[in-house]
């Protein structure tokens, strides 16, 4: 029977979002003969009225949108159906509203893109009743559960890996300690591969403690070897060394960070005496073109998430392992948060490179801050 499934992205973008929302779009059109509906701004697609979605062709979605950054069909993490924000500044659940927009768009199935707040958000309207819900990770940040890899993470680790590229020769050039604070919230994963990839000597995450002392002592035997510059590259959600977050804001009980690298820069410059300038990389590591290993995992994500569909499958997650994609439960996926782990290969690497990554006493354990 002709199926008519929607898309909708949500949560933060991130590169690589188009090339899933392609690859639904043709496999569902051209191998199931399905109609594919683009919820636009996320859940909020649903919610307004009149009903705010297109529908997807082959033609839309054609290679250009393969290679191309950000979202078509918009976005939101600020709009949460249960607690929607209305002009006025109060809030209501507009859940309701949600449920019947899909039934007026006579969905038989909703695929939704996004991270681990997104998914507990479609998780819990799905089980409102009647609406079939498959999902895909998406988040730069990759620290979802049971999945390697989340669409937007090997760009943004590209991103974060070109900027230290591009800072080495100048540091080289004035002897300076350059720090670089990257993205990925509670998890330090895209810190510690750029940082690797990137050749820094020290990289800052925020599950390991570190001293400034420690920092500063590795910065000046790097100058006694006759290496006259530093990279530093350090975690939006590293503490300061009094436990303080950096943050430039709160939104909700969530903080936003900013800030850890500002306050690095001036301490080491203090204790080292080394000439240190300071990069903060942010919404740059979201943007732009996906790099390949991102179309790749977005366009399998893509293609197995209709196949779900196609085989009944609801309430159930496409994840990278292996090699290949698998499907979990979602609830799996939001209830494993995936941080960086002190036995993992990354931290195994970082150590054996000479990089300061922070104190701790073996692989498993961690030595008191
Ligand atoms: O979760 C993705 C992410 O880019 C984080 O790494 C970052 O802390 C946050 O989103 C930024 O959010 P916003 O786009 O709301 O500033």
């Amino acid at each position: 029977m002709k199926k008519r499934i929607g898309v909708l992205t949500s949560g933060g973008d991130c590169a690589g979002l188009n090339a899933a929302i392609r690859a639904i779009t043709h496999y569902a059109i051209e191998t199931y003969g399905w109609q594919v509906i683009g919820i636009r701004k996320g859940t909020t697609g649903l919610i307004s009225r009149p009903l705010d979605y297109q529908e997807l062709t082959t033609d839309f979605c054609d290679s250009s949108l393969l290679r191309s950054g950000g979202t078509t069909l918009g976005s939101t993490n600020k709009d949460d159906p249960f607690n929607f924000p209305n002009t006025d500044g109060t809030r209501t659940d507009r859940s309701k509203d949600l449920w019947e927009g899909y039934q007026q768009l006579g969905l038989d199935a909703l695929i939704g893109i996004g991270g681990d707040g997104s998914m507990r958000i479609l998780r819990q309207l799905a089980q409102l009743g009647g609406i079939n819900l498959v999902t895909i990770p998406k988040t730069i940040d990759n620290d979802l559960g049971h999945t390697e890899i989340a669409i937007g993470y090997t760009t943004a680790l590209e991103v974060a890996t070109e900027a230290l590229d591009r800072l080495q020769p100048t540091a080289a050039s004035h002897q300076r300690v350059m720090v670089l604070e990257v993205m990925g919230r509670d998890a330090g994963h895209i810190a510690l591969s750029a940082g690797i990839a990137g050749g820094a000597d020290v990289i800052l995450i925020p599950e390991i403690p570190y001293t400034l002392q420690k920092i500063a002592d590795k910065i000046t035997s790097l100058a006694h070897k006759g290496k006259n510059f530093a990279l530093v590259i350090v975690a939006e959600a590293v503490k300061k060394e009094n436990g303080e977050a950096a943050t430039v804001a709160t939104e909700g009980n969530r903080p936003r960070y900013g800030g850890i690298g500002q306050y690095l820069g001036e301490k080491i410059q203090k204790l080292t005496g080394a000439e240190t300038r300071v990069t903060v990389l942010g919404h740059v590591q979201r943007g732009g073109q996906p790099c390949a290993w991102d179309r790749i995992v977005a366009s399998a994500f893509g293609v197995a998430a209709v196949d779900l569909i196609a085989a009944g499958k609801f309430d159930r997650m496409v994840a990278w392992r292996h090699r290949q994609v698998i499907d979990i439960p979602i609830e799996d996926a939001i209830r494993h948060y995936q941080a960086v782990e002190m036995g993992e290969i990354m931290i195994k690497t970082a150590k054996g490179l000479g990089i300061y990554v922070g104190d701790f006493d073996s692989e498993n354990s961690l030595t008191k801050g």
